[in-house]
C-alpha cells in the first residue's frame, strides 16, 4: 500500500507530520512518498500541482493532504494560485464525493460557541459533491456585459451546472452512507431560484426510489444554514452541491468546537481517495507548533477505513483521539480553563501513546 503525502503550505507540514507519526506507530509499514503541492509546489517547481506530484497522487493507493494557501501567493494569476492544486487533484482524480463528518466529542461540548444542549451528541455527515457545480462550470471569466443597465461595462461570470449522472452518483453515495447511520438524507438545494437545483431535486427524488428504507427531505440552502445552528441534531446525512457544501461544512465544523477537529475524505467511484482536514492552511499560525493536528490524524483514520481496507486500525486511531481528549489535552483552538494546553507535536505524541 502506497500513500502519497502532500503537506502543502502554512500549517500543512506540521499537521501531516503528526498524522504520519501516528500511521508509523500502528505497527505496519506503509510505503509513503512526499511531494510538494500548493504554494510549496509553485515555489519549488513553478506550479501549484507539479506534474510529478499529480503522477504520484494518481499512482498511490491513497493521498494524505495537508492544506494549501498563503497570503504571499494571493496576487498570483488564478491558474498558479495554491488553491488550484486541490481543485486540480479533485478533478484529475475524479474525487467527486466529499464526506465531511461533524461529530461533537462530549469533552468538547464547552468549546462550541453553541449551547451544550444544542450540540451535545451531534453526529452529522455532510456529503458534498466535489467536481461539478459553479466551481468547474464553463464558460467563466470577465467579459463585456452584453445587456441590461450595465451593458458595455466589464462583468465577471461563472456557470452553475450539474449533469444528471453527476447528481445520481452523489445521491447514491448519500443514500448508502445513510443506510449505515440514521437512515435519513436531507438534500440541500435552491430549487426556488435556480434551474440547476430544481433539476438536482428532481434527480434526488428519482434516485430515492431505489432506497425505500431511507427517508429523504429537501431544504433550501438558506434555511439549512439556519437549521444547522438552530437545531443541528435534526440532521443525519446532508447531501448538497459543491458550493453550498463548501459553505455549510464550515458552518457545521464550528458546531463541534473547532474546525481543527474535522477530517474529510474525497472519494472516486472505486473508493480511492484523498484525505485532508476540513480546515485551511492557517498561515497566521504556521511554524508556531500550535496547530491542532487532530483533523489530519482523523483524516488518516478515514483513509485506513475507506481506501486501505483497515477499519480496525481506523478504530484504534479514533479511540486514541477520544482518549487524549478525555485526558484533557487541548491545542489552543479547543483550550478551556481546567484543561492542559499542548502544542502540535505533543498532541501527536499523545495520540501515539494512546494507541498502545
Ligand atoms: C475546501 C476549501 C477549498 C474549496 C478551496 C481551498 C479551493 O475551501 O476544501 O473546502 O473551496 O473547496
Ligand atoms: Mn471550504
Amino acid at each position: 500500500m502506497k500513500i502519497a503525502i502532500l503537506p502543502g503550505d502554512g500549517i500543512g507540514p506540521e499537521i501531516t507530520a503528526q498524522a504520519v507519526k501516528v500511521l508509523d506507530a500502528l505497527g505496519e509499514k506503509f510505503e509513503t512518498e512526499t511531494a510538494d503541492v500548493g504554494g510549496a509546489g509553485y515555489a519549488a517547481h513553478g506550479h501549484p500541482l507539479p506534474a510529478h506530484t499529480l503522477a504520484l497522487a494518481k499512482e498511490a493507493d491513497a493521498v494524505l493532504f495537508g492544506a494549501v494557501g498563503d497570503f504571499k501567493y494571493d496576487n498570483l494569476e488564478r491558474a498558479l494560485r495554491p488553491e488550484q492544486a486541490i481543485l486540480g487533484l479533485r478533478k484529475e482524480l475524479g474525487l467527486f464525493a466529499n464526506l465531511r463528518p461533524a461529530i461533537l466529542y462530549p469533552e468538547l461540548a464547552g468549546a462550541s460557541t453553541l449551547k451544550p444542549e444544542v450540540v451535545s451528541g451531534l453526529d452529522i455527515l455532510i456529503v458534498r459533491e466535489l467536481t461539478g457545480d459553479i466551481y468547474f462550470g464553463k464558460p467563466r471569466g470577465v467579459r463585456e456585459c452584453p445587456d441590461g443597465p450595465f451593458k458595455g461595462q466589464r462583468e465577471g461570470f461563472d456557470t452553475m451546472r450539474y449533469a444528471e449522472g453527476e447528481i445520481r452518483r452523489i445521491a447514491h453515495v448519500a443514500f448508502q452512507a445513510a443506510r449505515k447511520r440514521g437512515k435519513r438524507v436531507t438534500s440541500v438545494d435552491k430549487a426556488n431560484v435556480l434551474e440547476t437545483f430544481q433539476f438536482w431535486r428532481d434527480v434526488m427524488i428519482d434516485v430515492h426510489k431505489e432506497y425505500p428504507d431511507i427517508e429523504l427531505d429537501h431544504m433550501y440552502v438558506d434555511n439549512a444554514a439556519m437549521q444547522l445552528v438552530r437545531a443541528p441534531k435534526k440532521f443525519d446525512v446532508v447531501v448538497t452541491g459543491n458550493m453550498f457544501g463548501d459553505i455549510l461544512s464550515d458552518a457545521a465544523a464550528m458546531l463541534t468546537g473547532s474546525i481543527g477537529m474535522l477530517p474529510s475524505a474525497s472519494l472516486d467511484a472505486n473508493n480511492k481517495g484523498l484525505y485532508e482536514p476540513s480546515h485551511g492552511s492557517a498561515p497566521d499560525i504556521a511554524g508556531q507548533g500550535v496547530a491542532n493536528p487532530l483533523a489530519t490524524i482523523l483524516s488518516a483514520a478515514m483513509m485506513l477505513r475507506f481506501s486501505l481496507d483497515r477499519a480496525e486500525q481506523a478504530d484504534r486511531i479514533e479511540n486514541a483521539v477520544k482518549s487524549v481528549l478525555a485526558q484533557g489535552l487541548r491545542t489552543p483552538d479547543i483550550y478551556e480553563q481546567g484543561t492542559t494546553r499542548v502544542g502540535t507535536s505533543q498532541m501527536g505524541d499523545a495520540v501515539v501513546r494512546a494507541l498502545a
